[in-house]
């Protein structure tokens, strides 16, 4: 399929996050005619080092919010496309404190709109399988972009109504906008209060693995560079006001997936702690990429976990000082909750 779309100049937001920053250079190492502005509130999860080594040629930083209706005033008019990736992304400090989580993805992605609403500007939004809630154990099924919305947490629900207005857009303003719903992404550079590099981390600095509730939950993991390339190919050859699921058949339970990294990293299956589940704790998740891969031929590259998991704990491992002087007040945070 040939490219509908073929910007020069993209808005990324969030782009010194994980996902946001992978995107930035999959852009900037895969597309070469195009340039990448990221704008991002560099928030307790954005790092600048995350755009460490990107081009001076083809890259530019923008220090800002994205609920600042003057800054993007005065950004998206030379912009091709806003790629959306920037929220608060962490479901168990949306249960402890949701108001940042209405602000920036709710308000955050209204203003956005509103932005690329006064400048035709071709929108793709980042977003996730929490929005239609948890699928049983037993059950077969998966998610598909026909499954209804039931978000669980103040993370997911956020995400949900920043869908929702994402859709409003499309139909009231004609909007040209695109949706993308992922699943779980691992990989270099995650934010040590997340599942993988948390454990990762934990074991480096001597303390304990912790695991929620029974263990038993699922996610469907995917590489975070199979994300990134499949947002390329849904921006420049989707169908305006289409969603596409993305996914990459990686179902674990968390039980077997820490049991992976305390194996790689020299420890005792049983050297862990059960602590306390999170609050209306999503059960499992499981994404069916069939859309994306029949009208699109997106593939994902990184299909051997086991070889994805070697590579992020050995990033974990030679990059300490890109996490080491975060360690402690997570581990507080986490503390303070029983978790
Ligand atoms: P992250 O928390 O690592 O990064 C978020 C980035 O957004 C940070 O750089 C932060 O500084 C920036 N940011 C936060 N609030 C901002 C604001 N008001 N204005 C400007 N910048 C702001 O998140 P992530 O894990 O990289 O997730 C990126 C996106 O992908 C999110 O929209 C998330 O919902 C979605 N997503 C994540 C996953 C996952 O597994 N992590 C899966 C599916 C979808
Ligand atoms: O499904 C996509 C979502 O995946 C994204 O939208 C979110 O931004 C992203 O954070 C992630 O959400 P989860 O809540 O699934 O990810 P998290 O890494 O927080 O937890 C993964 C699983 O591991 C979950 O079942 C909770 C469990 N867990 C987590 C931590 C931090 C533990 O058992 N122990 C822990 O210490």
């Amino acid at each position: 399929m040939e490219n509908r779309f073929e910007p020069k100049s993209i808005i990324v937001t969030g782009g010194a996050g994980f996902i946001g920053s992978n995107f930035a250079h999959w852009v900037i190492d895969n597309q070469p005619d195009v340039h990448v502005t990221v704008l991002d509130a560099l928030t307790y999860a954005g790092n600048l080092d995350n755009l460490s080594g990107l081009p001076e040629d083809r890259f530019t930083f923008v220090h800002g919010n994205i609920c600042d209706a003057d800054l993007l005033d005065e950004i998206v008019p030379s912009s091709d496309a806003i790629v959306h990736f920037a929220a608060e992304s962490h479901n168990d400090n949306s249960i402890s404190d949701p108001a940042p989580f209405i602000r920036t993805n709710v308000e955050g992605t209204f203003q956005l709109l509103e932005a690329a609403r006064k400048n035709g500007t071709r929108f793709h939004h980042v977003s996730t399988d929490e929005v239609y809630g948890d699928l049983a154990l037993d059950d077969p099924v998966k998610f598909t972009e026909d499954s209804p919305y039931f978000p669980s947490s103040p993370y997911s629900s956020s995400k949900a109504a920043s869908d929702m207005l994402v859709r409003a857009w499309n139909r009231t303003y004609g909007l040209d906008v695109t949706i993308s719903n992922c699943s779980n992404n691992y990989g270099p550079r995650q934010h040590i209060e997340k599942f993988i590099p948390r454990q990762i981390t934990n074991i480096l600095c001597g303390i304990r693995p912790k695991l929620y509730g029974d263990g038993k939950n699922v996610r469907d993991w995917i590489h975070t560079e199979d994300h990134s390339s499949a947002v390329w190919e849904i921006l420049t050859k989707g169908r305006s006001g289409e969603t596409y699921l993305i996914g990459a058949d990686g179902e674990k339970n968390n039980i077997d997936v820490l049991r992976a990294i305390l194996d790689r990293m020299g420890k005792q299956s049983d050297d862990f702690d059960w602590v306390r589940d999170r609050p209306g704790h999503d059960r499992r998740y499981a994404i069916d990429s069939t859309k994306l891969q029949r009208e699109l031929g997106w593939r994902p590259k990184h299909t051997d976990f086991s070889e994805g998991l070697d590579d992020t704990i050995a990033w974990y491992t030679d990059n300490e000082s890109w996490w080491k002087d975060a360690k402690d007040a997570v581990e507080a945070k986490y503390a303070a909750q029983g978790q």
